[in-house]
C-alpha cells in the first residue's frame, strides 16, 4: 500500500509543438470513496487527459510513429481505420500534427459524442451498419478493403499491428511503475483490441512478477469465457462501447492476465453514480466497468493493496448512454442505483464469479 504523499509527483506539466506532443504523462488519480470502503488504495490513470480525451490517443501515436518510421506511411497520404470511435479521434488528432489525413470507418450506433469529435477533427467519417464480424460490411473489413482500393491509403489495423500494445509496453507501463514507485500490486483492465491490458501487464509483470492483472469483461463479450474454457461465448449484450472482444488478436494475445470477472451494466450505473457523488467524478462506461472490477478485486486480495486502473476517456462521451436515463430504461437497466453496502455484499459474496485464470489460453 502506498501513501499519496509516496507517489510521485514529480511529472513537470509540458510544452508541446503539435497537440500529439501532448499525448501520454497521465496523472494517478485516487478514488477516496472506494479506497475508504475496501481498506486499499484504488487510483485511476486519468487517461480522459490525453489530447483526444482518450487512451486510444496512445495507440494512434505509436501505430503512426512506428509506420512513418519503417516508411510504410508518409505525410500526405490518408489513414483509413476502423473504430469504434476513439481510435479515430487519435488518429484524426495525430494524423494533422504529421501532415496525413483520416478516414474513419465506425458502426452508426456508437455515441454520437465520438462522432461529432471526429467530424470537428477534421477527419473524414464512414459510418457503416453494425453487423457481426463475418459480415464483409463489419467495420473492420470495409476499412480494410478501402485501404487495399487506394494506394496512397494506409490502414492502422488497431486489432493486428502491435504498435498498439508496445505505445503502452513504452509509455503507459512505465509511467504507472513510477508514479507508484513500484508499489502497484494489482493492475484492471478491459480489453477492446487487448493494447492496454497486453503492453501494460507486460511490462509491469516485468518489473514485478507477482503482480495481480485483472481483465474487466462487459456482457455481450466472450473473453470471460474464452479464458475459462477456450472457446468465445457471450450472453446478453452491453452499452460500453469499444470494449469486449469475440476473436482472437494480435494485440489480447500479449496480454499477462491472472484473473478475469464478467460484470453486468447495471453495476456500472451504481458505480458511476457513486464516484461522482462521493469524488466528483464523471466516469464513461468503460471506465466504470475498470471501478467495478477494481473493487471486486479490492475486497478479493484484501486490505493494503495498491490498485491502478484506467479512466479511458472523458466521462462526457457516455453522457447519452451511461448517463441517459431513457437510454438505461430502454435497456432494461435501473437508473436506481443499488445503495453501495449492498453491492460490496454482494461482491463479498460472489467470488466465485471471478476466474483465476490458470491455463495457458493460447496453446
Ligand atoms: C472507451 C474505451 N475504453 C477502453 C478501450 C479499450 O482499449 P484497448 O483497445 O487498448 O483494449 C477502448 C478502445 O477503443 C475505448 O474506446
Amino acid at each position: 500500500m502506498t501513501t499519496t504523499s509516496s507517489i510521485s509527483q514529480t511529472l513537470a506539466a509540458r510544452v508541446g509543438e503539435r497537440p500529439a506532443d501532448l499525448i501520454g504523462q497521465t496523472d494517478l488519480l485516487k478514488i477516496p470513496s472506494l479506497s475508504a470502503l475496501t481498506g486499499c488504495d484504488i487510483y485511476l490513470k486519468c487517461e480522459f487527459q490525453n489530447p483526444g480525451g482518450s487512451i486510444k490517443d496512445r495507440a494512434a501515436l505509436q501505430l503512426v510513429k512506428d509506420a512513418m518510421a519503417s516508411g510504410e506511411l508518409k505525410p500526405g497520404m490518408t489513414i483509413v481505420e476502423g473504430t469504434a470511435g476513439n481510435t479515430g479521434i487519435g488518429l484524426a488528432l495525430v494524423a494533422k500534427s504529421y501532415g496525413l489525413k483520416m478516414l474513419a470507418v465506425m458502426p452508426n450506433d456508437q455515441a454520437p459524442e465520438k462522432t461529432r469529435m471526429i467530424s470537428l477533427h477534421g477527419a473524414q467519417l464512414k459510418a457503416v451498419d453494425p453487423v457481426p464480424f463475418k459480415d464483409p460490411n463489419h467495420f473492420y473489413h470495409t476499412a480494410k478493403r478501402i485501404a487495399e482500393q487506394h494506394d496512397d491509403y494506409w490502414w492502422a489495423n488497431q486489432f493486428e499491428n502491435t504498435s498498439n500494445a508496445r505505445a503502452h509496453f513504452l509509455q503507459t507501463g512505465p509511467e504507472i511503475w513510477q508514479q507508484t514507485q513500484g508499489a502497484i500490486d494489482v493492475l484492471v483492465s478491459v480489453a477492446g483490441t487487448g493494447g492496454t491490458i497486453a503492453g501494460n501487464s507486460t511490462y509491469l509483470k516485468q518489473q514485478k512478477p507477482d503482480l495481480a492483472v485483472w481483465l474487466a469483461d462487459p456482457d455481450g463479450s466472450g473473453i470471460y469465457q474464452f479464458l475459462k474454457t477456450g472457446e468465445y461465448q457471450s450472453s446478453g449484450s452491453s452499452m460500453t462501447e469499444g470494449i469486449g472482444i469475440m476473436r482472437r488478436v494480435e494485440n489480447f494475445r500479449q496480454a499477462k492476465i491472472d484473473y478475469a470477472i464478467n460484470l453486468p451494466d447495471q453495476d456500472l450505473v451504481t458505480l458511476s453514480r457513486y464516484v461522482r457523488d462521493e469524488d466528483g467524478i464523471v466516469l464513461g462506461s468503460s471506465s466504470a466497468l475498470n471501478v467495478a472490477a477494481a473493487l471486486a478485486a479490492a475486497l478479493y486480495h484484501g486490505q493494503g493493496k495498491t490498485i491502478v486502473t484506467f479512466a479511458c476517456d472523458l466521462g462526457e462521451r457516455s453522457a447519452s448512454k451511461l448517463y441517459n436515463a431513457d437510454y438505461l430504461q430502454q435497456r432494461g437497466l435501473s437508473d436506481q442505483v443499488e445503495p453501495i453496502a449492498e453491492l460490496l455484499q454482494r461482491y463479498r459474496q460472489q467470488s466465485q464469479r471471478v476466474l483465476h485464470v490458470t491455463r495457458d489460453y493460447w496453446s
